[in-house]
């Protein structure tokens, strides 16, 4: 078999090489893979591998070349390396257990009637024009309003950082960037939006997340000027586009297998589930990147130190030995190992807890809300081997 698993076309096209991964698990595990724009690297498709990999930050740096697939200019590493996601134990944990108090299940919890309400407000926007793209109108603003809300962003601000957004991220995208530069410029933005934002924050405080962040802990820990506006940039791309893309490809799945939507229109509570199994269907993180620090073994593959190691959740999440039919979306699906937020170990996704909620009330919101809702379009697909994304669907909702 041709195996090709970063061609951005494909993606594109067809969204993750689902039949290559199924191959390589099979019978390449742990491959050798060319890059025409990078060195070579080890592409690990098994369940079993990306958890050891993910769990071993010793032995798999987030630090050494960055978590990101692309090989980043020199002058870039210094900036990037101080954010969370590109860090390792012990630098790594510090920054951690600053913003987990922001974030943890009953903070979290608190949003709930807040997201409810922001979901019935979309819907009732959306029904009343009858037709819409339910990427534009439903699923990219859901996640932009909590995060402006976790924020204190003003009403005015979401077009905004809705645009660096998908620049950010769909800055191989000809429909979002002109080129990869523009993606970076969008960075740039949102660094210095942070920057504003904290100040305004400082000078006024308020009961919100953002304030909580910046005020130290109870150990008189906190974040300094440079670490929050850092902070701020990775929420705003991780916490956006992923579930953004988890509602939008959940939503396609449910279009593709209309027995389950029924299932759900009939049960809405099936919404906690459902929400899991959306996480591992779409699997909206593709992959991510680590750097072995010695020589070492992946899956019985001797990998030598300073070898780029990538991470494919999307292949991991359909992997026999650990799912009954992965190839069926079956939102009743308990219990469900999934890794779409990683594999477990230090850089576990801070944000589950918030995505998984703001999942479970829009899906019920919808089936309740919008039980005949229809594609009435082809999707179109995001140009990107990172995020698993879809750009527009077309919905009737009558
Ligand atoms: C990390 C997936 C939503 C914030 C991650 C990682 C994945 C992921 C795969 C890397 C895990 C690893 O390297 O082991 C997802 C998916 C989401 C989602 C699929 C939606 C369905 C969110 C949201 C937020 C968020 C809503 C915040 C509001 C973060 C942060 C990290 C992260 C800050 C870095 C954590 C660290 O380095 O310690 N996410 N995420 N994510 N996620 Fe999420």
């Amino acid at each position: 078999m041709d195996i090709n698993l970063i061609d951005q076309d494909f993606y594109a096209q067809h969204g993750p090489p689902h039949e290559q991964f199924a191959w390589l698990r099979a019978n390449d595990p742990v491959h050798r893979h060319p890059d025409p724009d990078g060195p070579a690297f080890w592409a690990v498709t098994r369940h079993a591998d990306v958890v050891h990999v993910s769990r071993h930050s010793d032995l798999f740096s987030s630090h050494r070349r960055l978590a990101l697939f692309n090989e980043i200019p020199e002058a870039e590493l210094e900036m990037q390396r101080m954010m969370m996601l590109n860090q390792d134990p012990p630098e790594h944990t510090r920054r951690r257990s600053l913003v987990n108090r922001g974030f943890t299940p009953r903070v979290i919890g608190r949003l709930e009637q807040h997201i409810r309400d922001i979901c019935h407000d979309l819907v009732d926007e959306a029904k009343g024009r009858g037709s819409v793209d339910f990427v534009r109108d439903i699923a990219a603003p859901l996640p932009l309003y909590v995060i402006c809300e976790l924020l204190g962003a003003p009403v005015e601000d979401r077009e905004k950082l809705f645009t660096w957004s998908n620049r950010m991220i769909g800055a191989e995208d000809p429909d979002y960037a002109a080129d990869p530069a523009e993606g970076h410029a969008a960075a740039m933005e949102v660094y210095a939006y942070a920057n504003e934002l904290a100040a305004a924050r400082r000078a006024e405080p308020r009961d919100d997340i953002i304030t909580r962040l910046l005020q130290a802990d109870e150990d008189g820990e906190a974040l300094d000027e440079h670490e929050f506006d850092l902070f701020v940039l990775l929420l705003v791309v991780a916490g956006n586009e992923t579930t953004r893309n988890a509602t939008s490809g959940g939503m396609l799945a449910f279009f593709e297998h209309p027995e389950q939507w029924a299932r759900l229109v009939a049960e809405p509570r099936l919404a906690a589930t459902a929400a899991d199994e959306i996480v591992r269907w779409v699997s909206p993180v593709n992959l991510f990147r680590r750097t072995a620090t010695a020589d070492t073994v992946i899956g019985g593959r001797p990998v030598r130190e300073d070898d780029k190691v990538v991470v494919f959740y999307a292949s991991a999440n359909r992997d026999e030995s650990v799912f009954d039919s992965p190839g069926v979306f079956d939102i009743g699906r308990d219990p469900n190992p999934h890794i779409g937020f990683g594999g477990g170990g230090a850089h576990f996704c801070l944000g589950n807890h918030l995505a998984k909620l703001e999942l479970r009330v829009i899906f019920e919101v919808l089936a309740e809300r919008l039980p005949k809702i229809a594609q009435s379009g082809p999707a179109r697909r995001l140009r990107s081997n990172f995020i698993n994304g879809i750009k527009e669907l077309p919905v009737a909702l009558a």
